[in-house]
Order: C-alpha cells, then sequence, then structure tokens
C-alpha cells in the first residue's frame, strides 16, 4: 500500500479544527458504547450541538441525534449521516485513548465519523450567512446491527422538510490515508444472516446404525453450500456465502442430536434477494432428507445493497478531484461485499457514500476493520469535513 501525504487544499476554518476533531474522536473512543445504548455519545453530541446554537432532537431510534440548521440563502435541503455505534471487542492497542470500556471497542471508526459530523455542525454554526438551504445532520446509532438507518427513516427524519439527497463517508483501512474511493451503483452488499438446525437422533458412537449423525449432516450442508456462489450464481455476479458458525457434538464417542450452523450471504445484485434463501434451503432440505433428519431454519434480510446515484456520485468524484493528492492513482473504483445500513438511506432519497482512506503503515495504523489492534490515521478527520463542506456547496451548481 502506498501512502498518501494528506496534502490537501482544507480551507482554515477546517484545519483549525483539526486538534478538536481529534480530541472529539478520542474521547468517544475512550467511551465506546455498543448499538442503540449511546447514551453517552449521544449525550455529548448534544452538548457540543446546543454550545454551537442548534436545537438537536434525541431519542430518534432510541439514542440517534438530529440537527437542523437553516442557512440564510435559499437552496436544497440536504442530509448528512455519521454513524456513532462501537463493536463488541477488546481493545488491544495501548495508546493513551484507548477504551476504557471492558469488551468494547470503537473498531470501524465510527468514533471519526461522528467526529467529522461534528466538526461540520461547528463549520456551518459559523457560515450561517453564507449557506445555501438547509442541511439535517443525522446521527445515527447501531450501524453495526441490527441497524439504527431504518428505524431513523420510520421516525421521519427525512422529512419535514422533505431531503433531497445525503451524504456520508466511512473511514477505510483498505485505502491510504488522504484517498478516496468511491463508485456509482452498488457500492456495499447486501448483508443477510441465516440460521439453522439440524435434528438428527443421537446414540453410541460405535452404533452408527441406530442414529441420525446430525454432525454428519451438518458437515455436508455446510461444503454444499458453497456450491451456491459456486455453480448456481453467474461467476459474473458477486456473491459470498459464509458459514461462520458450526455447533454439534459433545464427546468423541457419542453420535451427535442435533447441529447447529449459521453465516451470512452477501451480493450485490437486489434480483439475487429472493434467489439466495431458495437456494440454500434447497440444499439443506435435500441433504437432511436424503439422511432422515429434519430442520429448522431462519433467512434475515438485515441490510440491501448500498446503491449510489450516479449524478450524486459525479458531484463526490469532483469534490475529491480537487481536494485529494492527484500522484498517488487515487479514486479507484471500489466496491466491498462488507454491509452497512446507509444502504436504507440511499434507497429513500438519492445520495452518495464514499471511503476516506485512513491507513498509515507507517505509523502502524493500518490493522483492518474490527480488529482488536484498528486505528486509523487521524490527519484525515479534517479532510473528512472539507470532503462533506464541499458537497453541501457544490450539490446543484
Ligand atoms: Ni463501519
Amino acid at each position: 500500500m502506498t501512502v498518501a501525504p494528506v496534502i490537501t487544499p482544507i480551507r482554515p476554518e477546517i484545519r483549525a479544527l483539526q486538534p478538536q476533531l481529534i480530541q472529539w474522536r478520542r474521547a468517544f473512543h475512550q467511551r465506546p458504547e455498543l448499538g442503540f445504548q449511546e447514551v453517552a455519545t449521544a449525550a455529548r453530541v448534544m452538548h457540543l450541538l446546543r454550545q454551537w446554537g442548534y436545537e438537536p432532537e434525541t431519542g430518534i431510534a432510541k439514542t440517534g441525534v438530529v440537527a437542523v440548521i437553516r442557512g440564510q440563502k435559499p437552496g436544497p435541503v440536504l442530509a448528512l449521516r455519521a454513524d456513532m455505534d462501537a463493536l463488541p471487542i477488546q481493545e488491544l492497542n495501548t495508546v493513551p485513548y484507548r477504551s476504557q470500556v471492558d469488551g468494547v471497542m470503537h473498531a470501524c471508526g465510527h468514533d471519526g465519523h461522528t467526529a467529522i459530523l461534528l466538526g461540520v455542525a461547528h463549520y456551518l454554526a459559523h457560515q450561517r450567512d453564507n449557506l445555501r438551504g438547509t442541511v439535517k445532520l443525522i446521527f445515527q446509532p447501531a450501524e453495526e446491527g441490527p441497524g439504527g438507518a431504518k428505524p431513523m427513516i420510520e421516525a421521519g427524519v427525512l422529512q419535514h422538510p422533505q431531503v433531497e439527497a445525503i451524504f456520508g463517508l466511512h473511514l477505510w483501512n483498505d485505502l491510504p490515508a488522504g484517498a478516496v474511493g468511491v463508485r456509482a451503483g452498488p457500492l456495499m452488499a447486501a448483508s443477510d444472516f441465516f440460521s439453522c438446525r439440524i435434528q438428527g437422533r443421537g446414540g453410541h458412537g460405535a452404533k452408527p446404525q441406530q442414529t441420525i449423525d446430525a454432525l454428519v449432516v451438518a458437515a455436508q450442508v455446510v461444503v454444499a453450500l458453497q456450491t451456491v456462489v459456486a455453480r448456481q450464481i453467474s461467476p459474473l455476479e458477486p456473491a459470498v456465502v459464509t458459514v461462520g458458525e458450526l455447533h454439534a457434538g459433545q464427546a468423541r464417542n457419542v453420535i451427535a442430536d442435533q447441529a447447529t450452523l449459521g453465516g451470512t450471504v452477501r451480493y450485490f445484485n437486489p434480483d439475487l434477494a429472493p434467489v439466495m434463501p431458495r437456494r440454500l434451503e434447497a440444499i439443506i432440505q435435500g441433504i437432511c432428507q436424503a439422511y432422515g433428519a429434519t430442520y429448522q431454519w431462519d433467512y434475515e434480510y438485515l441490510y440491501p445493497p448500498l446503491v449510489n446515484d450516479p449524478a450524486m456520485t459525479d458531484l463526490v468524484r469532483t469534490v475529491a478531484q480537487q481536494v485529494v493528492e492527484p500522484t498517488l492513482g487515487l479514486m479507484p473504483d471500489c466496491q466491498t461485499l462488507g454491509g452497512e445500513d446507509m444502504a436504507f438511506f440511499l434507497q429513500a432519497v438519492p445520495g452518495c457514500y464514499f471511503f476516506l482512506g485512513s491507513a498509515n503503515p507507517l505509523k502502524g495504523l493500518d490493522f483492518p476493520h474490527h480488529h482488536p489492534r484498528f486505528d486509523f490515521d487521524e490527519a484525515v478527520l479534517s479532510l473528512g469535513v472539507e470532503l462533506l463542506i464541499r458537497c453541501l456547496e457544490q450539490y446543484g451548481r
């Protein structure tokens, strides 16, 4: 990975925010909270917003916060979104601002997203006279699951006034610090989950003829599920079936009565949404039937594919080209089969979600997201603010 020096035309008012952005981010990092429990985080966000003259609302989808700012000039209603939740991971970093909460960690950069949106709020509060239209700042809970975006939309955050377009970013350690990754169309995948319990008939490890071995059935199911992507979906359609859990048996000389397995399914093409559970169940059913086992299963659509609007993506690309160091071959057409509930906002209104590169191997800041040693290069925080502000300023121009 090349290291992008963060040389950007960041305006002085935003550059001056950098120490505060770091301070806010580190405060969130030290006190991480899981989805729908972001009470202290929301309180801190509310406190700062009020200090700057906002009248924010909280308690939306439990812990969500929304603030609206109306500019002095007429213009569109735009929204920006950040997520606030942390993960159930024990942090292994030894930095002074490491998590103070056992078993909970900001291991995905949402602390940075919240700080960046606060930076935007601070900047806009001081630029009200120059601001065109209205901006809604949406601080969302529970992105890591079960999802705060959908309940916030159902609570009406995109209405009164009706939002015309929405933008958001994710700090991204797959890209060097300062790079921007974006693409029109699907950027991130649908994120579905399934679980299955296979019921056999247990017995003596030496008398298989008296049993239905749930463990053997489950093992065949796991292997056969891999053929859904390999043999039943077009190779031109990216998709993943991952079995992440398999539990069966308790003793070496006992044939397992029951087995449970669970996993996740990812794909970009929304047409695959009805296809995947059908294919999976056909395999589970067929194998269970062949061995005389029975099964119960459950398939859940958690997040749909995240699809960027082409015109809004052009805007983000234009903005990124203005501020990102051009010599580094940036702006890759990047895509990931990771899921993200920003997808629901982008189903509701046109918009664009993009990645802001945040890895810096020279500083040891290149562990992957959700790793217990994840951290990112804070130098990009002000760049995040600049990018989002430029999206607002240049929308519709
Ligand atoms: Ni994330």
